[in-house]
């Protein structure tokens, strides 16, 4: 049996790529090719989630696969473990078996500056100086790597197949989540390991989801009127010990081992920064690629101080670094107590967390009847911003998180993630706090509240609710739907109790006489408004689309609704399945679409939209396939002298250009800005990406 090994030459890369060509050729294959096909599959596997440079397009990759899975299944003895079909699980996992770690799982001892640095440093030299004065005279090397924020997990492979994945648990006992492991791609099922004399090994990681799936995880759950997961490390954790295997693969988790903790058999490094590239060249994603190696603790200082700058440029949450001594020679003279080895230290980086009061909760009525409960908090500075107000999302987390007026509650906002409420100190009321009391009737026209017995959020269910009509227009104006500069939400909110505007199409008929001498406004600002709304008539289509506020319909759906069709007026009349063939379009959003087309006022809405001149027509369609950038992919990254990220991906798109969100052999530029960071670095590496200048990249469109 061959397994995956991550050193390759270019020669046997190739190789895998003709393979790969063969198979996809051939008429029938058979079954003494499916080692071949394995390490072949294994192999872009590996490429696609630890090295992030696919070499499969998506198909190829599936028909592959589904040729492993047809010889396969004709014959079940010939199944090997490490086989990619054995990720894929059926059914649900029974109850957690409590598993012993082969050693203890320990935790890091903290550091908060370089005093704590120094400290910990002269510590060592003292240890040494005690226990091995002969060992004194040899320098200290640090290795410093990311503390990933995510759940840490203990992997075994024996005999070079992995056989069991576990969570930390108390640190002695965890969770035995081998089956939710293999969902986790950049894992690899085997790696070899016998040949060097390792019979079996754990290792040690940290699972993580990378902040872009993150998003776009909890944006569908958003678009679905669902709480999003708090954090990437939540999300991370509560992945791990989920009962369906199959929701743990969509959630994309990822995993970086930053440790070996036990070995049977010689292993051929003595350093830890050695044993990072050793696990990296047997396949694993790990720290090595990020982590350096120091003489002195004054660099080390210098190192931390200037990474925690750079945080936000990760494509995941860090917390801090971790500085482990490098010599295994000296690891094992400074020991560890039973909480935490000697020899490592964490250095956690400024808290993205803080501690407020619970004021008071406001409910705040959405564009599709949802009420959304939002807490009003003292105003608290955390992760970079003063924070004093912030969304509950339903009434269940009100329960969950046992809220009450006047309440201590902890604080989080971690990056570009939204601010949230972790928990609430009930051991610090002093009975002045009273109860929360969620409405029954809505806040602004006192219709009775609705809630489906499967969801979590009350509804207004009189679609000309006040407020439901105020927010569907200030959707329809706002930055990622048309985009009217100048239509805001207090404009709108203003001209509408004024009775100047009372629907979508108001937008395109306000009255800017009276505008004008309107306090705040003049001539010119009134006719730069007047301006910018006549602009948004030759939006592109999925802009309009998203700007309807179909329920479940966000910008993503919006795109691949708008790919399919040539003029909106098509999709009034698309059936249910006709729907459900569009690219990430579900029950839930196919039945919403429907629905929304099948409303009177709706039909009559796009009637007036048409009539007042909107565009209606998908022209991307027609420019895509004759467009100069047709087929070519971008991605941008860092601060653009001028752009908006997003401005200049929608210009790119609009010449037929298409987005990527990683860098890879299919990038053909990227457009890098200030404080370009790892993808930029990335690009460099594989050189077959075209790097350019926002300058560049707009004469490149022009
Ligand atoms: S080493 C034996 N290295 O941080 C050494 N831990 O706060 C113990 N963590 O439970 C761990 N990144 O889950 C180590 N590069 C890294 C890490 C790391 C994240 C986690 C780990 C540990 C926690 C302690």
């Amino acid at each position: 049996m061959k397994y995956i090994c991550a050193v390759y030459t270019s020669q046997q890369e190739k190789d895998f790529i003709s393979q790969a060509k063969e198979f996809l050729a051939a008429d029938s294959v058979s079954i003494d090719q499916i080692d071949r096909l394995i390490v072949l599959l294994n192999y872009a596997d590996w490429k696609y989630y630890v090295k992030d440079d696919p070499v499969l397009a998506d198909q190829e990759y599936d028909a592959l696969f589904k040729l492993l899975k047809h010889l396969e299944e004709a014959d079940p003895c010939i199944i090997r473990p490490d086989s990619p079909t054995q990720r894929v699980a059926k059914g649900l996992n029974p109850d957690f078996q409590t598993v012993a770690h082969l050693v203890p799982m320990l935790s890091l001892d903290n550091s908060y500056n370089a005093e704590d640095l120094r400290d910990w440093h002269d510590r060592n030299i003292k240890i040494i100086q005690k226990e091995a004065p002969l060992l004194s005279q040899q320098t200290i090397e640090y290795c410093v790597e990311p503390k990933f924020d995510g759940a840490s997990i203990s992997l075994v492979y024996e005999k070079n197949q992995f056989v069991r994945g576990a969570t930390r648990g108390n640190g002695i006992q965890g969770d035995d989540i081998t089956t939710n492991t293999r969902q986790i791609k950049s894992i690899p099922l085997a790696a070899e390991f016998a040949a060097d004399g390792v019979e079996q090994i754990e290792l040690r990681g940290e699972v993580v989801i990378q902040k872009d799936k993150f998003t776009a995880f909890n944006e569908k759950l958003v678009e679905q009127n669902l709480a999003p997961l708090a954090n990437p490390r939540n999300a991370a954790s509560g992945s791990l010990r989920m009962k369906d295997p199959q929701e743990v693969a969509k959630r994309n988790l990822d995993a970086f081992l930053y440790q070996i903790s036990d070995v049977q058999g010689n292993t051929p490094f003595t350093t830890h920064y050695e044993s990072l590239a050793y696990l990296s060249n047997k396949g694993f994603r790990t720290s090595f690629e990020i982590s350096k190696v120091f003489q002195t603790i004054d660099e080390v200082i210098a190192y931390c101080a200037a990474f925690e700058e750079k945080r936000d440029d990760l494509s995941y949450e860090i917390d801090g670094l971790v500085i482990k001594v490098n010599q295994f020679s000296l690891q094992e003279i400074i020991g560890m107590t039973s909480h935490h080895p000697r020899w490592a230290m964490a250095y956690k980086f400024k808290a993205r967390q803080a501690s407020s009061k619970l004021l008071n909760i406001e409910y705040q009525v959405g564009r599709t009847g949802s009420i959304t409960p939002v807490a009003k908090i003292e105003p608290v500075f955390v992760g970079g911003v003063t924070i004093s107000s912030l969304s509950l999302f339903n009434e269940d987390i009100i329960k969950e998180k046992d809220l009450m007026i006047g309440d201590t509650v902890l604080i989080e906002r971690a990056g570009d993630v939204i601010p949230y409420v972790v928990k609430s100190f009930p051991e610090l009321r002093d009975g002045s706090e009273t109860a929360v009391l969620f409405p029954t009737t809505c806040p602004i026209c006192e219709e009775t509240l609705f809630k489906p017995d499967e969801e979590a959020v009350w509804r207004c269910t009189n679609i000309n609710c006040k407020a439901q009509v105020v927010e569907r227009i200030i959707h329809f104006a706002s930055k990622d739907a048309m985009d009217i500069r100048g239509l805001g939400e207090s404009n709108i909110r203003k001209f509408f109790e004024l009775g100047l505007l009372n629907d979508i199409p108001g937008i395109y008929r306000l009255p800017f006489d009276a505008i004008k001498s309107m306090e705040g406004f003049g001539e010119k600002s009134a006719e730069k408004l007047q301006e910018a709304i006549e602009k948004t008539k030759i939006q592109p289509l999925h802009r309009l689309i998203f700007g309807l506020g179909i329920r479940y319909v966000g910008e993503t759906t919006a795109k691949n609704l708008a790919r399919t069709i040539t003029n909106l007026n098509d999709l009034r009349s698309k059936e249910l399945e006709e729907l459900l063939a569009i690219e990430d379009v579900g029950t839930k959003v196919a039945q919403s679409i429907v629905d929304f087309f099948s409303h009177e006022g709706n039909i009559h809405l796009l009637d007036e939209l048409e009539a007042l001149g909107l565009n209606f027509i998908n022209q991307q369609k027609s420019e895509n396939l004759s467009g100069e950038l047709a087929g070519k992919t971008f991605l941008f990254t860092g601060t653009l002298p001028t752009l908006k990220r997003k401005e200049a991906e929608e210009m790119a798109e609009a010449k037929g250009g298409q987005i990527l969100s990683g860098v890879s052999t299919k990038l053909d530029y990227l457009v890098a800005g200030e404080k370009a960071g790892s993808k930029l670095e990335k690009a460099k590496k594989l050189g077959s990406v075209n790097i350019i200048s926002e300058e560049d990249f707009l004469k490149l469109i022009q």
